[in-house]
């Protein structure tokens, strides 16, 4: 036998043992460069969790002897990785099964865990829990992203059995803190006002935040949170845990503070109406829980989430965006190829670099000329357009820029040749009446037809001109009344988990067959924003609110978790269309440059010395463009303070550039400068300072040098003082 034969085996032996740890004594844990979770199995076969924080390097305290979150009997009552209903159950279960025989309850066991290298960032764990009595698997899905400090959790319930079972509850991570307070930061609004932040103290009860509305489910609140405890964290200070369910169907987040004093996290899909049948052998996954921490408050947990968004969950994540003219604020439904041509021309002069033509392009028996009609018939509309889509895109294409279109692929109109034709496609409750919104109905994304339907749209789409790099999508109404003609009887409460795996599995259909392709995520603004769709999609648009007073508050809530490359932030017109808010085109300009900059306005409506700095300012994007997309975020002063004033800044991952913005909100007294101090950057490196955009009087002058070290301690007195001024300063390490 050779050497070589020894070794293979050697090696072989070893790499079983280290992926199957049978040793119900273990220590399980999942580790990132900074943080790690500890989890223990105990005598009786619980794995029992002990530690979510900041990396230990001894975790040996947890093994040996009752470490536990319930003094009593810690075998039985200490916290579960994973709580099924059953045995000696206190608090909101994770999960819930009806057996084959009707029995309700369950008592998962540790059966065996694994561990294994994804590449050299990433490492999964799959740890398998086993009922006690009846064939049932649950994996419990750990990826860890060591240099994002980012742990993704997931579970698998497999059926292991010969006759279907039900799962009544299936959330896909429970976390259970045992801390003095906890102070819940959460995000709540409406079309034209997401995003909007709320922190408050949470007390003994349960404090929930869900969506039932199936579509647009982040309208009135985002499956998105941060959690300080032990008194509220601040940007640089405090401990903060925080979650994101990347899910774009019915969502919850329980915080259950029980009579222990222990907070008991869950989140994933909402359990409301959704009942799901698991037949022998089929596997039930929930999305995954994207879970951080920092012992260095706020700013720390966004600047994990963007750089782990910016690697793994969005599209193209490390190429800068382009700047973008929107047509639909410009002209609406109201166009023709002159309209468009102009636009085009316009836009070029000012140095934009992608056109998207939005809604109301297509339909021609019933013409998509309101949001009453044609919405299903994706033709384009020969009267308006009578040389197509291509003479555009081509002619945009000529004039140097790339051309984008917008769909809404999984609605119809009443009115529209799509509904006279497939009307068993329509989501509707039996013979109620299917009520609209929008004047539009939803399409059951439950049906595989449906879902073919959708990636041939795109396709269709796509091929009308080589020259569309970019898709705009669209969704402009939620669930009501649900009900599938395509669903049996017995299965209509998967309709709400269904629709969004089939949503799911179109996209990724379209992205195998268009991966270079841009897709902006929309439906009616931020209403679909979470990571479970912007994985497919390139950018985010936030809010159809385009007013900076309002996005300044709109864009503080998104980037807490979304970062800027993706936030599609556009200069529109004054008065603002939405709120009527009269602001000088430069503060317009510096809070869009604070995200992916792009117009969306009649660029003709630009006139007099307005179109020379409208030049300028893009050309000045273009130089800062890699530092706020591709940079790390520092919030300096919150628009939520009261002061008054707001400011952030990028710093270029090198620290030898880096963005501030800042803006005033309210008229200060006259007297009266903002004092900031700057963060993030190097205190030894001299930066020079410029400032951008420039139009008012400043007390700054350009070419100043200061120590990074100044900066942050000392801080730039800023002329920014009344409504609506603002500042934009470039630093440049010299
Ligand atoms: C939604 C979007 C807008 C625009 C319109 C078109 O409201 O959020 O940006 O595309 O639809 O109908």
């Amino acid at each position: 036998m050779s050497k070589i034969f020894w070794t293979g085996v050697f090696f072989l032996m070893s790499t079983l043992f280290a992926l199957s740890k049978e040793n119900p004594t273990d220590v399980i844990t999942v580790v990132t460069n900074h943080l790690n979770m500890v989890f223990t199995v105990s005598d009786k076969g619980k794995v029992i969790y002990h530690y979510f924080g900041r990396k230990l390097d001894d975790y040996s305290g947890f093994t040996g002897r009752h470490y536990a979150n319930r003094p009593d009997t810690p075998d039985e009552f200490a916290s579960e990785i994973y709580p099924a209903y059953g045995g000696r159950y206190y608090t909101e279960p994770a999960l819930q099964i009806t057996h084959a025989d009707g029995l309700l309850t369950t008592d998962l066991v540790y059966s065996k865990h694994s561990s294994k290298n994804i590449d050299s960032n990433v490492t999964e764990t799959v740890i398998e829990l086993k009922d006690k009595l009846y064939p049932v698997i649950i994996n419990i899905h750990l990826k860890a992203y060591k240099k994002e400090n980012v742990i993704c959790q997931f579970v698998s319930v497999i059926n292991d059995g010969k006759k279907d079972i039900q799962l009544g509850r299936f959330y896909s991570a429970y976390l259970p803190l045992q801390k003095r307070s906890y102070y819940l930061t959460h995000f709540h609004g409406t079309w034209a006002t997401e995003m909007q932040m709320a922190e408050e103290q949470l007390l003994p009860g349960i404090k929930k935040i869900e969506s039932k509305k199936g579509v647009k489910t982040t309208q009135s609140e985002n499956p998105s949170f941060l959690l300080s405890v032990n008194s509220p964290a601040t940007e640089d200070a405090g401990e903060v845990y925080a979650g994101s369910l990347a899910w774009s169907g019915n969502y919850a987040l329980s915080f259950e503070l029980d009579e222990a004093g222990i907070l008991n996290v869950l989140g994933g899909m909402n359990p409301f109406l959704s009942e799901y049948s698991l037949a022998p052998n089929q596997v039930f996954s929930t999305p995954e829980m994207v879970l951080t921490y920092s012992d260095s408050g706020k700013g720390q947990i966004s600047r994990n989430y963007h750089d782990w968004a910016r690697k793994y969950a969005m599209a193209h994540g490390d190429r800068l965006h382009p700047i973008v003219l929107n047509s639909w604020e410009g002209a609406y439904f109201s166009f023709d190829e002159n309209t468009i041509t102009g636009m085009v021309d316009k836009a070029a002069e000012f140095g934009i670099e992608m056109f998207v033509l939005d809604d109301g392009w297509f339909g021609n028996k019933h013409p998509r000329n309101g949001d009453n009609a044609g919405l299903g018939d994706w033709q384009t509309n020969k009267e308006k357009l009578p040389r197509g889509i291509n003479y555009l895109a081509e002619y945009t294409h000529s004039k140097g820029m790339r051309f984008g279109i917008w769909i809404e692929p999984e609605m119809v109109n009443p009115k529209s040749e799509l509904a006279e034709k497939h009307p068993e496609w329509i989501v509707k409750s039996g013979k109620r009446e299917i009520l609209t919104m929008r004047n539009q109905w939803l399409l059951d994304l439950s049906n595989p037809q449906v879902q073919d339907f959708i990636v041939k749209t795109f396709d269709d789409v796509v091929a009308l001109s080589p020259y569309i790099s970019y898709i705009k999508w669209d969704a402009n109404r939620h669930v009501d009344n649900i009900g599938s003609e395509y669903l049996p009887a017995g299965k209509q409460t998967h309709f709400w988990i269904d629709y969004t795996k089939g949503l799911y599995s179109v996209y990724e259909r379209i992205r195998a067959k268009h991966p270079d392709i841009m897709i902006q995520l929309c439906s009616s603004g931020g209403g679909r924003l979470d990571f479970g769709a912007l994985k497919f999609h390139d950018e985010y648009w936030a809010s159809d609110n385009t007013s900076p007073l309002d996005r300044i508050f709109i864009q503080y809530g998104s980037n807490l978790f979304f970062p800027a490359i993706a936030t599609a932030s556009h200069v529109s017109t004054a008065p603002n269309h939405q709120t009527g808010a009269i602001t000088p085109l430069k503060f317009r300009f510096d809070v869009a440059m604070s995200g992916r900059l792009g117009m969306e306005m009649q660029p003709k409506d630009i006139k007099g010395d307005e179109i020379d700095f409208t030049k300028e300012a893009i050309k000045n994007y273009k130089l800062i463009r890699p530092i706020v997309q591709l940079g790390d975020l520092y919030r300096l002063v919150s628009p939520y303070e009261g002061s008054g004033w707001a400011s952030h800044m990028y710093v270029a991952k090198d620290k030898k550039e880096a963005v501030l913005f800042a803006y005033s909100l309210k008229y200060h007294n006259r007297t009266m400068s903002f004092n900031i101090k700057m963060s993030g950057l190097d205190p030894h490196k001299k930066y020079k300072i410029r400032e951008l955009n420039r139009k008012y009087d400043s007390v700054l002058d350009n070419n100043d040098t200061f120590t990074g070290d100044f900066l942050m301690t000392a801080g730039l007195n800023l002329n920014v003082k009344s409504l609506n001024e603002s500042a934009v300063i470039l630093l440049t390490e010299i």
